[in-house]
């Protein structure tokens, strides 16, 4: 295979994701070769301790790598053909608030769905868009992958205020998801699965699972599912933490409304909002738990590698998390016309459903983009669902783009998380008051 080296940028160097990601990078090199990866974070001091331990990881794996970091945006974003950002904007202290602050109103504190993602999502907006105009002016022919969540707003921000930019939104729940299929059905690789899925990003159902030769593998993954959730006894997969796997389990619940498909284990926090509410911590979220822990964990391990002067037995992995982006690098890079699930607009796929949202689809990638595939007409149930929370997501984004306190209200409110007009807007009062240094005034 004679391909061509691509150069990178990671936005949101400073990420816990990143060394993971630059591990998956070097570990990729004869699918995707790289002449140059370099960081890039408006965070100087936080991306500098991985940075330096991702230094060292390069030069271990592969020291013809050119590596850099940086914080200015000209530096970062000039000569490379793709970005790839991860940014988190007010980092975990604010996420926390974003957990937080609904929960002591009764309505879900997560970090994408409800009040929270919508308050995420006004922070991000800005700091995106501008990526965006940085990547357009230095590296005209690039494209940015975005994984940043809130996915689902940022995509909607971006559909509407550069509609024509080289901007590709994508998450890995599926992904990690029909990984765990796999080893539900002890098969080795998602890659041997044709899939039919729709929805929103996190907010979508599988409607169809075959294996190569056809065989319809969805009997199966049901019947583990109304029994098990999507709880599997491996060690494998990023989400094992005892959080994670309450939301695993879930889907056994999800799945009795609905029994004709397989539910992403995000409709937990619109179908079980009041009973994930009562289980929940209000005083100690899952931010909580991933400060004292993953991102800890991250910068302790950066330290001990930095102080080593070898990344030796790191425990830095490849994830899974970070596999479906290099692909679909590849797929951009050398037309492999590979299938994703990527967030994109609508524009007909979904015969039944506005043709401007932005939707979670199956589309093949190659060389000149992304080219969506047909769903056709979807049921009233999860038509219904989605046309509620699409309406939630748009008026956010409107929200930002007029400054309008009414607008973000009715977001909130709209949104199936939320039960009522006046606790919607004492949950926004409280996050405007949270989110100064980071929303828009709003009039
Ligand atoms: P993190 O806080 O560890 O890292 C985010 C980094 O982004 C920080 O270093 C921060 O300084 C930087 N940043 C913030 N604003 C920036 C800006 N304007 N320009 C450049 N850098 C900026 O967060 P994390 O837990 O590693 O997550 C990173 C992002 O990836 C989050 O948005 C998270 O939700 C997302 N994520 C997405 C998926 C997906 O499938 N879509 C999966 C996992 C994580
Ligand atoms: C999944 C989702 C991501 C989300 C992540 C949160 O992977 O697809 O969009 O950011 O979970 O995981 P965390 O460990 O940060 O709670
Ligand atoms: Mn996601």
């Amino acid at each position: 295979m004679n391909r061509e080296k691509q150069r990178i940028v990671i936005v949101g160097g400073g990420s816990t994701y990143t060394a993971g990601i630059v591990t998956m990078l070097l570990e990729n090199m004869d699918l995707f070769p790289i002449e140059s990866i370099k960081l890039y974070d408006n965070n100087e001091e936080r991306q500098r301790k991985i940075a330096e331990a991702c230094a060292i990881i390069v030069k271990e794996l592969h020291p013809e790598v050119a590596f850099s970091y940086t914080t200015d945006p000209k530096t970062a974003f000039t000569n490379v053909d793709f970005a790839m950002a991860q940014i988190r904007v007010g980092l975990y202290a604010m996420r926390e608030k974003d957990e937080k602050i609904p929960l002591k109103y009764g309505v879900i504190g997560q970090e994408t769905c409800g009040p929270g993602g919508i308050a995420y999502g006004l922070r991000t907006i800005g700091p995106l868009i501008e990526i965006i105009d940085f990547m357009e002016k230095f590296s005209p022919n690039a494209w940015l992958l975005n994984y940043s969540n809130p996915a689902a707003i940022v995509a909607e921000a971006c559909r509407v205020l550069r509609p024509n930019s080289r901007v590709i939104n994508i998450c890995d729940m599926p992904v990690c998801l029909e990984e765990i299929f796999g080893r539900i059905l002890g098969i080795n690789s998602r890659k041997k699965f044709d899939v039919r899925y729709y929805g929103l990003n996190h907010f979508g159902w599988w409607t169809s699972i075959k294996d190569k030769d056809g065989k319809d593998l969805m009997p199966e993954l049901k019947k583990y599912c109304l029994e098990h959730g999507y709880e599997e006894y491996t060690p494998q997969g990023q989400h094992k933490e005892s959080s994670w796997l309450e939301t695993m389990r879930a889907a056994k619940e999800l799945i009795k409304i609905e029994p004709e498909t397989l539910p992403n284990t995000y409709l937990k926090y619109y179908l079980m909002g009041d009973e994930t509410v009562e289980h929940s911590d209000h005083n100690y979220t899952r931010a909580n738990e991933i400060m004292d822990r993953r991102e800890k964990d991250t910068f302790a391990e950066c330290e001990r590698i930095i102080a080593a002067g070898s990344a030796k037995d790191t425990s830095f992995a490849s994830s899974e998390h970070a596999q479906f982006i290099v692909e679909l690098a590849c797929a951009l890079a050398f037309n492999t016309q590979e299938r994703f699930l990527l967030i994109v607009k609508n524009n007909g796929a979904i015969e039944n459903f506005d043709p401007d949202a932005m939707v979670e689809i199956p589309c093949i990638v190659g060389k000149d983009g992304v080219e969506p595939l047909s769903i056709g007409k979807i049921p009233t149930f999860q038509k219904g669902l989605m046309e509620q929370q699409v309406a939630s997501e748009k008026l956010a984004v409107e929200a930002w783009i007029d400054n309008s306190y009414q607008k973000l209200w009715q977001s909130f409110a709209m949104n199936k998380t939320v039960p009522s007009i006046g606790v919607a807007k004492l949950i926004l009062d409280e996050m405007i008051e949270a989110n100064q240094k980071y929303w828009p005034i709003l009039k």
